[in-house]
């Protein structure tokens, strides 16, 4: 099945990344479950051809445009009846900052993830989405959640927002944001994708503040992935009930938020994370043991 783009904006300065997803192959490997899946995520995701690529774009418009990707899972054609595995990102930015960190980051990201899984048939609808308007206000996001039927609703499995998740900035961590401070599947499968790769410093607590509360509010489980210099109220990094406190890099909605400053190990820390709590979701290939 082809990764369906719907291009609502082809134009103007509020165009999205380019979109080249490409379509399955015949070929399905061999999953052996246990670690032996975890190990063949890694080892594709951190094949050459695999390269991130990233596009800036600037928030101009007030309206904004959603961009949604979906690729429906086999056996269901229509997309009527799969459970969904959503990831999610903004396109805009504010004015006069590129937003190669915010939030290009995550688009990038977002698309790796699209890409990597166009190879394999699903088990789950998989949903790419590239939000408008998060920054005056999770507007896009917050209009995508209101098109959702009940029914369309109740067959979310959870969204991955990713948002600023390429920062070099030193005191950055790689954090699992949700509005209410509490862990939940979403947070819990990116915790556990981590540990597969040895990645062990990931961390949960509350903030809003993009797109995934959007989806809270409507009883979907989100988180928020961000590389940020977040600070609990509990040391050692335990989540007190009402959050923490935040410094963001020096680049943050300045007009250096350029491709000068990502970290691709970063992102590909991101994109492990990320991309195998969602491959591991999504992937029919792929055997979920306890
Ligand atoms: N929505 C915020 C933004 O895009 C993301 C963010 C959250 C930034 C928390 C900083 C701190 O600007
Ligand atoms: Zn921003
Ligand atoms: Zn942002
Ligand atoms: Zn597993």
């Amino acid at each position: 099945g082809a990764v369906a783009v719907i291009l609502a904006h082809p134009a103007g300065n509020n165009a999205p990344p380019s979109f080249t997803l490409t379509t399955a192959q015949p070929n399905i490997p061999v999953m052996g479950g246990g670690s032996a899946h975890h190990t063949w995520i890694k080892d594709l995701l951190d094949k050459g051809p695999l390269t991130l690529r990233i596009t800036t774009n600037q928030y101009v418009n007030p309206m904004g445009t959603n961009v949604i990707g979906i690729r429906h899972a086999v056996g269901d054609p229509d997309g009527t009846k799969a459970p969904i595995v959503m990831v999610g990102a903004h396109i805009d930015s504010v004015l006069g900052a590129p937003g190669a960190h915010d939030d290009a980051s995550g688009n990038g990201v977002s698309l790796e993830i699209a890409r990597v899984l166009s190879q394999y048939p699903l088990d789950k609808e998989l949903r790419i989405g590239g939000f408008g308007g998060e920054e005056g206000g999770l507007l896009g996001a917050k209009a995508y959640v209101n098109t959702l039927t009940a029914a369309e609703r109740a067959r979310f499995v959870g969204e991955w927002q990713m948002d600023m998740v390429g920062t070099p900035y030193e005191p950055a961590r790689l954090w699992a944001l949700t509005p209410n401070g509490q862990s939940n599947h979403v947070v819990q499968e990116a915790y556990n994708a981590g540990a597969r790769v040895g990645f062990d410093g990931l961390r949960n607590c509350r903030l809003g503040q993009s797109d995934h509360q959007a989806f809270f509010d409507v009883g979907i489980p989100s988180s928020l992935f961000i590389w940020l210099d977040y600070r609990p109220p509990t040391p050692p990094a335990v989540c007190g009930p009402t959050g923490g406190t935040y410094v963001t890099e020096p680049q943050y909605h300045r007009p250096t938020d350029t491709m000068d400053n990502i970290s691709p190990e970063r992102l590909q820390i991101t994109l492990d994370v990320v991309g195998g709590a969602v491959a591991h979701n999504a992937l029919n290939a792929v055997t979920v043991s306890a």
